[in-house]
């Protein structure tokens, strides 16, 4: 500030503080700015936490479907600097409809209990301590170990949830360890065992591979040296290795000082490289494989071959979190893509699956690790949309026909991610469901749908009116209640 240089600079402070001050009142006036996309529109926070019943269904909900769908994602209680707010880190908050015997018994939304969610609503802190970092608990929801836990990347413990969908406790899982955790564990079908690839924002050179028994009990870790402080949003396991993904989003010193709420750039001065670590294996075990660079937020899955090689398929960007302190998609590529790695050769080829722009790509988790045929995912680019994240179409592929079909819920209607719930006995790895919620451009409150997914065109069989606004978040899982250890009527 030129102007300022006259004034001397105990003067110069005292007027540059209430400067500061007189912005942050007149920030906290207004009810999110509208220079930041993510708090306003569709991505606008629910304010109220509520309980509901009586909902209104169109069709029939299948009568075997017995648990909640639920969805979590970021709704800020208040945010100091909406210019400065980034998506990624606002306060969590669930959203949970109940199915059983046909009917929609329940829709419930709260809070996700983090130290500062819960001073902001002047709640009691749950017991656990936290980690210091990430404090938002905002990305994923998932059952493991008989319990729902909600979680977040960069090394916050996962949080869990009681019976009537309130935050708990802060806890690794059973086990007392003091770990970071990450918002994508992947679960093995067969032996229930968690596997994650985990960092500690607070950590730039190091990261972790945590293995977790299906009673929430540690079994193995690994402490991996990287450089840089790579994000690490997902990982992939087969049925034998786990795939560290250490790519081109990293700690940024830069962003930090600048005071992002995100401090992580790209970086393409970086070797791009992804490593294959065998289960119960040492650091001296990872094959790392250099690529090109590029990020990749969601992997699908990854199989052994008999040949020794390994197959990951994923949605790649070509580049991530360039510029804008608001937005983690800017105009970059966006592909499905298939990598495979030969074994003792350290050479990776890749094949584009599909190159429309998708993201949150999923399969029948009973395939995790295992070979697939379906993915199941969303586009982008359908609406004239700056910041590229609205979204209303469903994908299917297939990738033995090589067949890719798709189904539009309107052009009122944004879609979140679909997950497939299969159906009991079922034989066919697309026999059972495909379910999101869906959310109306128009501020009307949002919707679930269930559709058949051996007949996505056709579109829903059932839709579950909500009696509020869901903002659009990140991820939603089918949380079967009879797989559950404790009460959660
Ligand atoms: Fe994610």
């Amino acid at each position: 500030m030129s102007w300022l240089k006259p004034l001397s600079s105990v003067w110069k402070n005292t007027l540059s503080k209430s400067i500061q001050y007189g912005a942050e009142i007149l920030h906290s006036r207004i009810p999110y700015s509208p220079d930041n996309p993510y708090l306003e529109g569709i991505f606008a926070p629910e304010r109220q936490e509520h309980f509901s019943i009586n909902l209104k269904v169109e069709g029939q909900i299948p009568a075997e479907l017995d648990g909640a769908l639920m969805r979590i994602g970021p709704n800020p209680i208040n945010v100091k600097n909406p210019c400065n707010y980034h998506w990624f880190t606002g306060d969590g908050m669930l959203h949970a409809l109940r199915l059983k015997d046909g009917e929609a018994h329940w829709y419930k939304n709260s809070y996700i209990g983090s130290a500062s969610v819960q001073e902001k609503l002047h709640r009691p802190q749950i017991p656990g301590k936290t980690r210091g970092v990430a404090d938002a608990v905002n990305t994923n929801v998932i059952s493991f170990a008989g319990k729902i836990w909600a979680l977040v990347e960069a090394g916050a413990y996962p949080v869990e949830l009681n019976a009537a969908l309130e935050s708990r406790r802060h806890h690794l899982f059973e086990d007392d360890q003091d770990m970071p955790f990450t918002a994508h564990p992947h679960i093995d079908p067969e032996t229930g065992d968690i596997h994650a690839i985990c960092y500690d924002a607070l950590s730039q050179n190091k990261v972790f591979y945590l293995q977790i028994d299906s009673k929430g009990k540690l079994k193995h870790q690994v402490e991996i040296p990287v450089k840089h402080g790579p994000m690490i949003h997902d990982c992939a396991i087969t049925k034998s290795q786990v795939l560290i993904l250490d790519l081109n989003v990293n700690f940024s010193v830069r962003s930090a000082l600048k005071g992002s709420m995100l401090p992580y750039q790209w970086n393409p001065k970086r070797q791009a490289r992804i490593g294959i670590l065998p289960f119960g294996g040492q650091v001296a075990d990872i094959r790392w494989y250099e690529i090109d660079s590029c990020f990749i937020f969601h992997t699908v899955n990854a199989y052994d071959l008999d040949s020794g090689n390994v197959v990951m398929d994923a949605v790649v960007h070509s580049k991530a979190l360039v510029s804008s302190s608001q937005c983690p998609i800017e105009d970059q590529d966006i592909r499905l893509e298939r990598f495979i790695f030969e074994h003792g050769t350290g050479k990776v080829f890749r094949t584009v699956l599909s190159g429309t722009k998708q993201e949150f790509p999923r399969i029948n988790d009973a395939y995790t690790g295992r070979k697939h045929q379906y993915i199941y995912s969303i586009s982008f680019g359908e609406f004239d949309d700056p910041y590229h994240v609205s979204s209303n179409m469903l994908l299917g592929h297939d990738l033995e026909t090589g067949h890719s079909e798709s189904y539009s819920f309107g052009e009122n209607w944004v879609t979140g991610e679909v997950i497939f719930v299969a159906r009991g006995g079922a034989q066919a790895e697309n026999d059972g469901w495909l379910m999101s919620y869906i959310h109306a451009l128009d501020g009307n409150p949002s919707r679930v749908v269930i559709l058949d997914a051996q007949q996505m065109t056709a579109g829903p069989i059932a839709t579950i009116h909500l009696p509020v606004r869901v903002p659009v978040g990140f991820h939603c899982n089918w949380i079967d209640y009879r797989k559950l250890r404790i009460n959660y009527s």
